[in-house]
């Protein structure tokens, strides 16, 4: 390899610039190789100078957390591009974004990729969740990055919702109006919150610029944060949980190879293939824009944002006090404590905890398919505590007694799959798991396609109604 410059020839600007930056190589010859060394110096202040073989297996993480950096990375990229034309106020805020796209050089392009990066965001951390749940990557000494994980997610939630509002169409201000809404059956302090959320009573030019605040400082900021935090906790961690069979032991050690190329170029690879798929996703399809806020007439079904969607069908099944707070705030505080359980064994790196924890997953899956489908039609054509007990107050006969008797055949689940399989408590708590997250992905799909004017049961395909509810 020719030297790329020597000590007597004079430099060009680029090996001007270049030595600037890396004084260390004024005056020697600097080959290409060593520029690349340098590079790599600089690649190695980010990611380990080794790992473990088997960690690259794409089965391990599915690149998933590497995409939700660069799904990160998009849209605080095309968000940047937007605020330079967007207008945090009503009666700017829907020409804004008209402006946007039909003005702007690339306007439509730049929105519709932040708002499918927006959407792909969250499905592929709750993905990432998953896999690191799955794979028992959540135990010692990874506990503490499960919890930053979670606060995270959260952060992306509140990203997605604060976001939504911005257009300020008819799906946005509706979507958020009933979302706001649901605070006031939080017990004391939930009018309070939803008038500081608000910023007043009614959602107006206060509460676009709280969640405009929100959605392009509050929580880029918590990100910018807690980002880097959950990187080095990973490396402290000594890298990613390596997997293994069930028969495995996990002190087994463990072959290492060089981060670059063989990490470096398959985080490249996947960053590239979920760019190009952006890309296409948001050439083919625009993000929604409905027609302008109008506070008069609110459309009908109004359904809250798809994330929430599984929150709004529990409304329709428990008193809005438990739908909306005690079992969603039960069940994030579980997941939150979830590494501080007291579990039999070391199951991480092993897929589903072990052969039988595979085949309990999979009957929790098939119960929870079976169930929450008859649940919801029973609970919609059949049962009616309120009008069976009509002198208890609605919150005992519409919520205390429907969530005890869930909670009661959840723990019933849990004591009969410890039974049946002589299982250990990772194995049964996971069923447990999978049992919720199935319910959960029922609850939601149940009401984005089969809800429809009056939120009655519909056939999506016919927009036919099932049976008006009782
Ligand atoms: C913006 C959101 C997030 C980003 C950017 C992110 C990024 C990453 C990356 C790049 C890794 C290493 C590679 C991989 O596993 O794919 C990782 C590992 C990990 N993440 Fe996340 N993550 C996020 C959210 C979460 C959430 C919601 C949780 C759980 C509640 C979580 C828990 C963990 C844990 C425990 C590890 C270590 C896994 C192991 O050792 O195998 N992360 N994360």
């Amino acid at each position: 390899m020719p030297p790329i410059h020597t000590t007597t020839e004079p430099l060009n600007i680029l090996q001007r610039i270049w030595v600037s930056v890396f004084p260390g190589t004024r005056g020697k010859p600097v080959e290409r190789q060593a520029y690349r060394r340098l590079f790599n110096s600089l690649v190695l202040h980010f990611r380990p100078r080794t790992v473990p073989q088997r960690t690259l297996k794409f089965s391990l993480t599915w690149g998933l957390g590497g995409m939700a950096v660069v799904l990160v990375a998009v849209l605080f990229t095309t968000g940047l591009m937007m605020k330079l034309v967007y207008q945090p106020v009503p009666d700017r805020a829907y020409t804004s974004i008209l402006y946007l796209q039909d003005a702007v050089l690339f306007g439509q392009l730049i929105r519709n990729l932040h708002h499918w990066s927006g959407n792909a965001l969250l499905l592929i951390v709750f993905l990432h969740m998953l896999r690191v749940f799955f794979t028992g990557a959540f135990h010692m000494p990874r506990q503490f990055n499960w919890v930053i994980g979670l606060l995270m997610f959260l952060l992306i939630l509140g990203s997605n919702f604060s976001g939504y509002l911005l257009p300020w169409d008819q799906l946005a201000y509706w979507a958020i109006t009933i979302c706001t809404g649901m605070l006031e059956y939080i017990p004391g302090i939930g009018t309070g919150l939803q008038h500081l959320l608000r910023g007043g009573v009614d959602i107006g030019p206060a509460t676009l610029s709280i969640f405009y605040a929100i959605h392009t400082a509050v929580i880029p900021a918590g990100l910018l944060i807690l980002m880097p935090f959950h990187f080095w906790r990973v490396r402290k961690s000594g890298g990613l949980v390596i997997p293994r069979s069930p028969r495995e032991n996990p002190e087994d050690t463990e072959a290492s190879v060089a981060a670059i190329p063989d990490l470096i170029v398959r985080e490249i690879v996947v960053a590239v293939v979920l760019v190009a798929v952006l890309m296409v996703l948001s050439v083919a399809f625009d993000a929604p824009l409905g027609a302008k806020a109008n506070p008069g007439l609110s459309p009908n079904p109004t359904k809250a944002p798809w994330y929430f969607a599984g929150i709004q069908e529990l409304l329709l099944h428990f008193h809005p006090l438990f739908a909306v707070m005690v079992i969603p705030i039960l069940i994030l505080a579980i997941i939150l404590l979830l590494p501080y359980l007291r579990f039999d064994a070391d199951s991480s790196g092993v897929w589903f905890c072990s052969d039988r924890g595979r085949l309990m997953a999979l009957v929790a899956a098939l119960v929870a398919l079976i169930v929450t489908p008859l649940g919801i039609l029973a609970d919609e054509y059949l049962v009616d505590f309120a009008a069976w007990l009509p002198t208890l107050p609605v919150v005992i006969s519409n919520g205390l007694i429907p969530a005890v008797l869930s909670l009661t055949g959840i723990i019933g689940f849990y004591g009969l799959m410890k039974k049946k399989y002589t299982a250990t408590n990772n194995e049964a708590i996971q069923a447990v798991f999978i049992l919720l997250l199935v319910a959960f992905i029922i609850l939601t799909l149940t009401c984005v396609w089969f809800r429809g004017s009056g939120m009655a049961l519909v056939f999506p395909w016919g927009g036919m109604t099932v049976a008006t509810p009782s």
